[in-house]
């Protein structure tokens, strides 16, 4: 026999019925994103890797280890092989597209959201994938369009919050930070390799090459022995300069205005070198280890980084696999039944003609109808109709067809009714399709 092919490591199949609760979840995104006017915007699944090293930074987790990059093929000899990367984030994606089709000149503040596959090569455990799921959002543009002030910062978490409610998320936790802008980092940055020098010799190797590279990184250390002395390093909020303070001041005030709870981390510096004052993650307990349903920031600098015009911008970008997973722990939202409302069974030979109609004429009128086949036999019909998930079975047999008077029975009260053929639509427009 051939051998099973399986899905690669660190992917997965996501098959009916979870697929309803993602799609849940899609859905109220699009319908919150609406109403605080932002658009879709669909970039590439795979880019010029300069656009993560650039973007992302170099001495990141993601870029330094956990990209999948290959070599194209030269198009002619005298090329040079072009060094792609599937995306592992879209952040970067999406400024580069606001760069190259100029959307700084249209003068407004673009908001732009997306949904689509990322990829990480991370080690696989629950809530980690290499493939995984994002859907995220941007608001960015010239200062001049509002682009810096806090109250973007402030509507983007208070769009979080209103969505988290949407879905049915409810137990959720927000960090909320500022890691300041360039200056500020690159001072906070000295006084933390100053502090390091003393003592990265008892810590771990990656913080014993970050004190050096990139010591803000060493916050984001998880191994349990590094953490009193992280704990003790200088914080970030006595590097911020003025305008900043003021910036996050503002942030937190508008927040506490529109009652939005959060806790202020001050290691929370996120795995991206691109973020600039404001940074924030969702935390749910149901998690296990990996505990952010999603995570954000400011990032004023990446547009000139990435060789475009000023344009300040902040975004976020939610875990749709772990979305699913917080759902299903919080055990208060069942998956939205998609079963059909009914299943129309043919009975006897030559019926299947007059079911199609049927289930067509239905179908038009948006009831979920699943159809039989006229060899079932009526005791497997019944069966067919229970495992589709069916709430009615409806019988079309040559009488039924004649008389124009069909047979419609509950399937689980076992409560039959006649229903005349023009009557149909009508008695089943108003069944839901969830079970009661
Ligand atoms: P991030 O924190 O790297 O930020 O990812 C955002 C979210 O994606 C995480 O909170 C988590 O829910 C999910 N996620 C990340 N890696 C994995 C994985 N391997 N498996 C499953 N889920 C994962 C960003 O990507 C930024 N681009 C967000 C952003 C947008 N900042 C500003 N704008």
């Amino acid at each position: 026999m051939a051998q099973i092919i399986k899905a690669v490591r660190g992917t997965r199949d996501i098959l009916p019925p979870d697929t309803a609760l993602w799609q849940h979840v899609e859905q109220a995104c699009r319908e919150v994103f609406h109403r605080y006017n932002f658009h879709e915007i669909r970039t590439p699944v795979f880019e010029d890797t300069q656009l993560f090293a650039r973007g992302v930074g170099e001495e990141t987790d993601i870029v330094s280890k956990e990209m999948f990059t290959w070599e194209d093929r030269p198009r002619a000899q005298s090329e040079k092989a072009q060094s792609l990367t599937l995306r592992p984030e879209n952040t970067a994606g999406v400024v580069r597209a606001y760069i190259e089709h100029k959307m700084g000149e249209t003068g407004k503040l673009q908001k732009l959201y997306y949904m689509g596959p990322q990829f990480r090569r991370e080690r696989p455990q629950k809530g980690r994938y290499r493939q995984f799921y994002q859907i995220g959002a941007e608001a960015l543009g010239p200062p001049s369009a509002g682009s810096e002030s806090p109250a973007r910062d402030a509507e983007i978490i208070a769009m979080l919050a209103h969505l988290l409610r949407e879905v049915g998320i409810k137990q959720w936790t927000l960090q909320l930070n500022s890691v300041g802008c360039a200056e500020d980092r690159a001072r906070y940055g000295q006084a933390l390799r100053e502090a390091l020098a003393g003592v990265k010799d008892k810590m771990c190797g990656d913080c014993q090459r970050r004190a050096e590279t990139n010591p803000l990184r060493v916050l984001d250390c998880k191994v349990p022995e590094d953490q009193p002395i992280i704990d003790a390093l200088p914080k970030i909020s006595a590097y911020l300069d003025e305008p900043c303070r003021e910036h996050f001041n503002q942030v937190k005030k508008i927040l506490n205005h529109v009652d939005i709870r959060y806790e202020i981390n001050e290691r929370m510096v996120r795995g991206l070198d691109y973020y600039t004052r404001t940074t924030f993650e969702f935390t749910h307990g149901g998690l296990g280890a990996q505990s952010a349903l999603l995570g954000g920031g400011r990032y004023d600098g990446l547009s000139e980084a990435l060789g475009g015009p000023k344009a300040p911008g902040i975004g976020f970008a939610l875990g749709l696999d772990r979305f699913v997973l917080a759902l299903q722990s919080e055990e208060t939202v069942g998956i939205p039944d998609l079963n059909p409302v009914v299943y129309v069974a043919p009975l006897g030979q030559g019926m299947n003609a007059e079911a199609a109609v049927i289930a067509r004429d239905l179908r038009k009128h948006a009831i979920a109808t699943e159809l039989g086949d006229e060899t079932f036999k009526i005791k497997k019909s019944f069966e067919a109709a229970e495992r589709a998930g069916a709430k009615y079975i409806l019988f079309v047999g040559e009488n039924e067809a004649a008389t124009g008077q069909f047979g419609l029975k509950h399937l689980k009260s076992g409560e039959q009714v006649t229903v005349k053929r023009e009557e149909l639509v009508e008695k089943l427009r108003g069944a839901k399709p969830a079970a009661d």
